[in-house]
């Protein structure tokens, strides 16, 4: 608490906090018209079989536009299956995947938020596992993939 009042306190001596943007003015970018300052940002859930969107995904992001977040970002969507954090990541390889995702950002768009969306790869961090599971690398009994593409060669540890 004493950090926060002297940021207010900060604040006050050296800027006029009246012409300061507040959290629940809207703010414009391009042809965005935002309703308030707060996005949720993209959040895995480790939720998914072959990176489907599920009822799970609408609740949890639905309910953040319920909350009237102004902009919900889904979480990491791997563009390629071998791109995926774990084997519960959420994708976006197949046109099949389409469907489950516009029901989500539907429901979203039509709380008044704006719906977005992480396109994702995980380079070294691909093939691991959930990070309540401990997230290292996954073994081949609980179904690692190969190859990893990623900037470097260093393995995730
Ligand atoms: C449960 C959880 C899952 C996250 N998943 C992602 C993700 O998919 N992509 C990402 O870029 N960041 C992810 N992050 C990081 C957040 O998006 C955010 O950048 C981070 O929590 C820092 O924001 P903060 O300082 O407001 O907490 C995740 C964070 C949490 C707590």
């Amino acid at each position: 608490m004493q950090s926060f009042t002297h940021v207010r306190v900060y604040l006050a001596c050296h800027y006029n906090t009246d012409s300061m943007p507040h959290l629940f003015d809207s703010l414009k970018v391009r042809d965005v018209e935002f309703s308030n300052r707060i996005v949720v940002s993209p959040m895995c859930q480790y939720s998914c079989q072959n990176g489907f969107a599920s009822d799970w995904h609408l609740v949890h992001l639905g309910s953040r536009a319920v909350g009237r977040a102004a902009a919900v970002i889904a979480e990491a969507t791997a563009v390629t299956p071998d791109g995926r954090i774990s084997p519960a990541d959420l994708g976006i390889w197949t046109d099949a995947h389409i469907e489950p995702l516009r029901r989500v950002f539907a429901f979203v768009a039509e709380q008044g938020a704006i719906p977005g969306i992480q396109l994702a790869h995980a380079g070294r961090k691909a093939s691991t596992d959930a990070p309540w599971k401990g997230g290292k690398p996954l073994s081949p009994a609980e179904g690692c993939w190969s190859p990893i593409f990623a900037p470097s060669a260093l393995a995730f540890s």
